[in-house]
Formats: structure tokens, sequence, C-alpha cells
């Protein structure tokens, strides 16, 4: 739910209050229960609320039952997510493929939305006004998601022309992975001296950016920073995405950023793991980057890097070979993350992770 909130801020709105069921289904008719949409209905009295968001992705008639119900908009986590993804797309890809992904979450929801002109038309013949325009849209829609998918390929032409053009060149490249919000920019940012938008808000990164990073062997490396992952990321998002998410499959190494300050954190790294296993970069050698170490200390005492991370080399245990300890933030760890990339780029000692 906390996550829920910070996602509904990223979009711009206030939160004036949350309810919780636990519901051994989610296909009934609204989603929720009969006694869950009695006190929604008296919420929304209370509070006067205009949008329901829920953290699941809606069957359409149940998004449609619930707007009527309540006679509010009714946004599921999905189109909660592809809205975010709208607002911060800056790159034409970028926007490009956020459009798909709109457009293909759009397409089955087109009936909901044409029910009631339906229903105003009922009666004069088997097919109303609104049953035909429907198939307009529809079509509409499938011409527009064509189109959007060439543009996209001619993008993906152009970055795999360039991805062989860097193979050649032999510059190895390292990706940034992580969960939303993990602090990935900020380490690019920290490592590269890049100025790379760094937000508070989820999902502020959309659009990879690349860098160019001289480790302290001289070696020199590509940097880039993709698109964060999130639980539940809608699966219109993945396939709209392959593009960008196909330059990590070219990366040399994946830096695994973890918001180790997080309370969710283990949940976290799971979900970016099942989705590099969706991926197929699984196998990929990886180090995990345990990021915001800063936060993890006493607030009240002077921290300098040495003695953070020897409190906490303590405290934790000693990091495993392919993790390390960093504040992206205060630049702590910098030089034990380059030194490890370096290891794994010369002698690829980097672990797949299981
Ligand atoms: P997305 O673009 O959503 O994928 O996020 P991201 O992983 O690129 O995170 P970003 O670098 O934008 O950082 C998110 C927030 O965490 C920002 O407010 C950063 O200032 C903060 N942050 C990042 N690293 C650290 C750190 O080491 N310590 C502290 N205290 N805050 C950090």
């Amino acid at each position: 739910m906390a996550e829920l909130v910070q996602l509904v801020t990223s979009a711009g709105a206030e939160v004036v209050g949350k309810i919780i069921q636990h519901l051994t289904g989610t296909s009934g008719a609204y989603y929720v229960g009969k006694g869950k949409l009695q006190e929604l209905i008296d919420l929304r009295e209370k509070l006067d609320y205009t949008v329901l968001v829920l953290d699941d992705e809606l069957a359409p008639s149940q998004q449609h039952n619930l707007e009527e119900a309540l006679k509010v908009k009714v946004i599921d986590r999905a189109a909660l997510i592809l809205d975010i993804f709208a607002r911060r797309a800056r790159t034409r890809e970028g926007r490009l493929q956020v459009e798909l992904a709109q457009h293909q979450y759009l397409l089955p929801r087109l009936a909901g939305q044409w029910l009631h002109l339906e229903r105003l038309g009922g009666g004069i013949g088997t097919r109303g006004p609104g049953e035909s325009q429907l198939e307009t849209d529809r079509r509409l829609i499938r011409r527009k998601i064509q189109h959007l998918k060439e543009q996209i390929e001619d993008v993906r032409k152009q970055r795999s022309l360039y991805r062989q053009k860097r193979q050649k060149s032999g510059v190895p490249v390292v990706a940034l992975v992580g969960y939303t919000n993990a602090g990935k920019s900020t380490l690019l940012n920290a490592l590269c001296q890049a100025d790379v938008l760094t937000d508070d808000r989820l999902f502020a990164t959309l659009d990879s950016t690349t860098r160019r990073l001289t480790l302290p062997d001289r070696t020199t490396v590509l940097l880039t920073d993709t698109v964060g992952f999130i639980r539940k990321l809608p699966p219109a998002i993945i396939s709209a995405f392959r593009a960008t998410l196909e330059e990590l499959g070219e990366a040399n190494l994946l830096l695994h950023v973890v918001d180790l300050a997080s309370p969710d954190a283990a949940a976290q790294c799971r979900t970016v793991e099942d989705i590099l296993g969706e991926l197929a970069l699984a196998d990929k050698p990886r180090l995990t980057v345990l990021n915001k170490i800063d936060l993890l200390l006493e607030r009240q005492r002077y921290w300098d890097e040495k003695s953070a991370l020897d409190y906490l080399s303590k405290e934790v245990g000693p990091p495993d070979a392919d993790t390390v300890l960093v504040s992206a933030v205060r630049k702590w760890g910098l030089a034990r993350l380059q030194e490890m990339i370096s290891g794994c780029l010369v002698g690829n000692t980097a672990v797949p992770k299981s």
C-alpha cells in the first residue's frame, strides 16, 4: 500500500483514504466484495474523493461496474503506471513505447466505454450506434498499434546498428538495473559526474541514458541506466519496452542496485530477479550494489566513508564477493565498486545469480 501511495503521488494525485480487503478471488463483478463496495460508497460521501485506484489489474467489466456504482473514475495499477510513464517519457523512443503500451491496454477496454451508449440505443435493432462506433474505434486503435510498432521497429534497427558499432569498438557495457527509486540515476551521476535527472518520484528515468566511465585501471566502459522495475509491471509495458530492455542483453555486466534502506528491499530484489528471468537475463554476470547505506546509520553521529563501511561490515557482516555497500549520494564505496567492475570485466569473475 505504501508503494501504491508513492505511485499515486508520483502521478500527481493526493491520497485521502485507503481500504484493504483480503480477497479469496478477484473475479467478482466489482473486484471488491459487496460490503467493501458499500464502504467505498460511504467513504465517497465522507471524503468526496474523485478517483479510486486499485492495486491490481482489473477486468474491463469490473472497472466499468465500479465506475457505475461509485460515480468516480476507477484506475487500476496498470493504468496508473502507464500514466506515470506517459508523464516521464522524454525521448522519441520512450514516447513511442509508452504510447504503444497505452493503446494495447486500451484495446480490450473499449467495450466498457461504449456500453452506456449501447444501453441508450437499446431495443433499436441488435446493433446500436455504440456497437458500430466501437468497431470503428477498435479498427483505428489496431491501425495505430501497427503504426507504432513499425516506428519502434525503425528505432530498434537504428539502435542495433549503433550497438554493432559499439561492439566493434570493443568498449564494454555495464548496465544498471533495479527497482524503481533504488538510486540508479544517482549512482550513474556519482560515478560519471553526469547530470541525469534524479528524483524521489517513481520512474524518474524512462529513457536509457548512457555515459562513458573511465575506471581507476584506465579501462573505459559505457555505463547505462534503464527504466526501473516494479512489482506487477504491466505486461503491456514489458512488451512495449522490449526495444529499450534489449539493451540489457548486450551488456557485459549488470549492476543490480538495491535500496537497502527500504523495508521491502528483499521483495524488491525478488521482483528484479523475476523480471530479469522473464527477459532471459538471469545468467548475465551481475554485481549487487547495496545502496543508501547512509540511511542505515545512526543520525546523530558524524560518519565518514571509512567508519560507515567498517561499522556496517561489522553489523551486517562483510559483503559477499559479488556484493558491495555504497551510498550514491555520499559517494561512499564507489572505489570498491569500480575495482569490482574492473575485476569482472577482466576476469569475468562475476557469478551469475540463481
Ligand atoms: P527510477 O528512475 O524510478 O528507476 O529511480 P532511480 O533508481 O534512478 O533512483 P534515483 O537515482 O532517481 O533516486 C531516487 C531517490 O533516492 C532520489 O531522491 C535520490 O536522491 C535518493 N537516493 C539515491 N541514492 C541515495 C543514497 O545513497 N542515499 C540517500 N539517502 N538517498 C539516495
